[in-house]
């Protein structure tokens, strides 16, 4: 069969594909570590799983709008205005099967073959993807520290750059941009007259007390050429449910829905009636939350600073250890390093080269004190 250039050319996720080596290792006895995905091991909230229960009870089981209940979509934009000071109205909120479906409906929406999307690198492995998959092309500023350098961002842009991608709180580096730098992003998208593609997977996991910052809260022209996307996945351990949205100006986000309706229909209408349980948590859920991540990651950052050189992740899941002094002789690059961990340490981790960048790992400390603690002994013991 001949496939379509877009299906031949298409690389498989880095993390997917390890995830699934992973599980056959397990089903083939091995006992393996996984600090692969950034996937919390903690269960859905009680009530959010009683709200689905209800939901498929009641026989909640029909079609429902493609863009979303219209009652999930109202308590998106007030969460959206209340938790994140975005400017956000129902109609400009759209339901998808999680973040990764609203960045590939997104970059879809707005993008032409030709067009140039900035990619701030190291990145998220999915984003150059989907910008490929929309027929653009991902230009990559690097961007490894907890700092954006908006001033490379400025140098990159080119008469075809379309979009900037930024994500806050940042997979893998764990940055947390500050107002004052997405500000200034703002200011250059306003400037070029670009969209800015905002990924906020991990927005209520920030530590330190620090808080995120939502870089449509900054201004009405950002709010304007921001799409915002966010998720239930992070937030409250729903990643095989499926639901998260993206929120733009109700023009914007009537064309995405358009796309969405003949590629998906709606985001199965159980798990969205558990999604808005789970917006009517409140702030105590969410302190609780970040206490248990906050905890993880000190745990995670003090053992990977036995073995790595690392920064301290001040949001998300992972670790972004540099590991260039073990590199070079036994072990060739990131993903000789990783490949050898998992399959003489049974320790699962993502090779920085996924990542857009060479020399590093990525570890998630998103899973148990437990498996961290036994991750980064056999990790500590491999090397
Ligand atoms: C930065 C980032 N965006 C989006 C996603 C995907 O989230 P979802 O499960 O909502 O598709 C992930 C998951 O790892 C992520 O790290």
């Amino acid at each position: 069969m001949r496939l379509s250039r877009r299906a031949a050319g298409a690389a498989e996720s880095a993390t997917l594909r390890l995830s699934a080596e992973l599980a056959r290792r397990r089903r083939a006895g091995a006992d393996i570590v996984n600090l692969l995905e950034g996937e919390a091991d903690l269960p859905v909230p009680e009530k959010v799983k009683a709200a689905a229960s209800r939901a498929l009870a009641a026989g909640r089981t029909r079609y429902c709008p493609s863009s979303g209940l219209p009652e999930l979509r109202a308590a998106i934009a007030a969460k959206l205005r209340h938790d994140n000071g975005v400017r956000a109205s129902a109609d400009g909120v759209l339901v998808t099967n999680g973040a990764k479906q609203a960045i590939y409906t997104a970059l879809q929406t707005l993008c032409d073959p030709g067009d140039e999307v900035i990619v701030p690198s190291p990145y998220w492995v999915t984003f150059p993807e989907a910008v490929r998959l929309a027929g653009a092309k991902p230009v990559f500023v690097p961007a490894p520290g907890h700092d954006l350098d908006v001033d490379a961002l400025g140098r990159a842009l080119t008469s075809r750059t379309k979009a900037i991608i930024l994500n806050t709180p940042n997979n893998p580096t764990g940055a947390v941009y500050s107002a004052v730098v997405l500000k200034d992003v703002a200011e250059l998208a306003r400037r070029r007259d670009l969209f800015i593609v905002a990924d906020e997977a991990y927005e209520a996991l920030v530590y330190d007390g620090r808080e995120h910052v939502s870089v449509a809260s900054i201004s009405a022209d950002a709010a304007r050429r921001t799409v915002t996307v966010q998720t239930f996945s992070k937030t409250y351990s729903m990643t095989g449910l499926r639901v998260g949205y993206l929120a733009g100006e109700p023009d914007f986000v009537r064309a995405a829905a358009r796309l969405h309706g003949h590629m998906t229909g709606n985001v199965c209408t159980v798990v969205q009636h558990a999604a808005a349980a789970a917006l009517r948590l409140g702030p105590a859920y969410r302190a609780r939350l970040r206490a248990v991540f906050e905890r993880r990651r000190d745990l995670a950052y003090a053992a990977a600073g036995r073995v790595f050189d690392c920064l301290k992740p001040r949001g998300g899941f992972s670790v972004f250890a540099d590991a260039r002094r073990h590199l070079g002789g036994r072990f060739k690059d990131s993903a000789a390093l990783s490949d050898h961990l998992l399959r003489r340490a049974h320790v699962a981790v993502v090779p920085g080269s996924a990542c857009g960048m060479e020399g590093r790992l990525r570890i998630s400390f998103s899973h148990s004190e437990k498996d961290i603690k036994e991750g980064f002994r056999r990790i500590e013991a491999a090397l």
